[in-house]
């Protein structure tokens, strides 16, 4: 392992009913505060409406930025930076997926400086403050929930970036009552499985030695996830499986798998970039690039860890095979198990061809020439990962 020093100060509010937490959770940041959400899945739900019963209840006066998109923008930021300031507000929360969580972290930072939120996003400036905020999760995904991290699209330049300003990016608590996540449609439920089993896999390929533990911890992650998905997609409103679902989302990405090493994200990093010229769901564009990420990587000397997995996680039998065979037969288990579940395999199934392969292949590229931990990437790579998913 490298050293490290873990730490991650969202306090974590899970179960049935915890909405119930909400008065007391906000009270000491003050009485401003800005709701903010997405396109109205939470007007549906009636989440919205709990969620306004209990800031009644401290007498909050409520603000509201409606309408985050998903691959939120940086024009919404903008936003709702505008109404902090106007409004002088006091304390943020998000009610919503990734997406509007992410939103959030940006206008939280954005509402304590001069500087336009696209410059700290794209890392030529440092955000020093934010204004405290907390979250309620309605679609388990991304992991945004517990940790500091962001994703921001700017749709007129075709960018979409990842950034975070711990600690001001950690959210103050973070509730997570699954049956939020409920009345989240089939599609979406199938995106946030995959995203959740690429954060995972995203760790799990490092160059570390001695991580023992946390390979355990991720297979056993990957294991649970894999075993309830096709429960879950035949019974949407099962409080169990969506509850070891929004558990499995928190933990792949709050840091905790990958204590003493740095996975690869190239994979994130690629797909970022197709969503960035698409706008296609995260998930969506993950479950067809992993594989053909993992395909291209493979060699002589890091097979050991896609051997361990095949075996370990997919049941691969290696008796009579070369390590290479193991290794590729466990990439296929995954895409059949993705396939099995309804998620896409191929970038044709949304409507991309080989058109826009070199503008998303330079998009790779933007932040430095060379990307991925576990494997440094070129953008001639990225030509030949975008082919290999067309
Ligand atoms: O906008 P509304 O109406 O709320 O509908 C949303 C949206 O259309 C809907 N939804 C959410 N909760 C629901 C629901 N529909 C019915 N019932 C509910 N309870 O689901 C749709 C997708 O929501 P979104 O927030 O976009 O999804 P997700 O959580 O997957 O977030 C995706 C974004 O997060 C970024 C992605 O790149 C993408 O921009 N990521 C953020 C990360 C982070 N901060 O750590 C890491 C991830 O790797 C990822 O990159
Ligand atoms: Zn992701």
């Amino acid at each position: 392992m490298d050293n490290f020093t873990y730490y991650n100060p969202t306090k974590l509010i899970f179960g049935k009913g915890q909405l119930d937490a909400l008065p007391d959770q906000v009270k000491p940041y003050g009485r401003k505060v800005l709701l903010i959400y997405g396109g109205g899945s939470i007007k549906h739900n009636g989440i919205y409406n709990t969620v306004m019963e209990k800031l009644a209840e401290i007498n909050a006066e409520v603000f509201e930025l409606p309408g985050v998109e998903p691959n939120p923008r940086i024009s919404t930021v903008r936003k709702g930076v505008e109404i902090c300031k106007k409004e002088g507000i006091e304390f943020l929360l998000a009610v919503g997926g990734g997406s509007t969580i992410d939103c959030t972290k940006a206008i939280a930072v954005g509402a304590k400086t001069e500087i336009d939120m696209w410059d700290i996003v794209t890392k030529k400036h440092i955000a020093s403050d934010a204004l405290p905020f907390g979250t309620v999760l309605t679609l388990s995904a991304t992991g945004s929930e517990m940790n500091s991290g962001s994703v921001i699209t700017n749709w007129e330049e075709n960018e979409k970036h990842g950034w975070g300003a711990a600690p001001y990016t950690f959210p103050k608590f973070s509730i997570l009552d699954p049956t939020h996540t409920f009345s989240v449609p089939e599609n979406q439920t199938i995106y946030g499985i995959v995203d959740m089993m690429s954060h995972v896999l995203e760790h799990y390929f490092h160059q570390t030695t001695n991580t023992k533990v946390q390979d355990r911890f991720c297979e056993s992650v990957l294991i649970t996830v894999m075993e309830t998905a096709p429960k879950l997609l035949m019974d949407l409103e099962n409080y169990e499986l969506r509850e070891t679902i929004m558990l499995s989302g928190t933990l792949a990405l709050n840091n905790m798998l990958n204590m003493g090493f740095r996975g690869d994200w190239a994979t994130h990093n690629l797909e970022h970039a197709v969503s960035a010229v698409h706008d296609i769901p995260h998930g969506g564009g993950l479950a067809i690039l992993f594989p053909n990420w993992m395909n291209h990587v493979l060699d002589d000397e890091n097979v050991f860890r896609f051997k361990q997995l095949a075996v370990r996680v997919f049941n691969v039998n290696s008796e009579g095979k070369t390590d290479k065979d193991i290794a590729v037969e466990g990439i296929e288990k995954l895409r059949q198990f993705w396939n099995s579940i309804g998620a896409p395999s191929k970038l044709s199934d949304y409507g991309i061809d080989d058109s826009s392969l070199e503008i998303m292949a330079e998009k790779t590229v933007v932040a430095s020439p060379a990307y991925g931990n576990f494997k440094k990437l070129t953008k001639e790579d990225s030509l030949e990962i975008f082919k290999a998913s067309l």
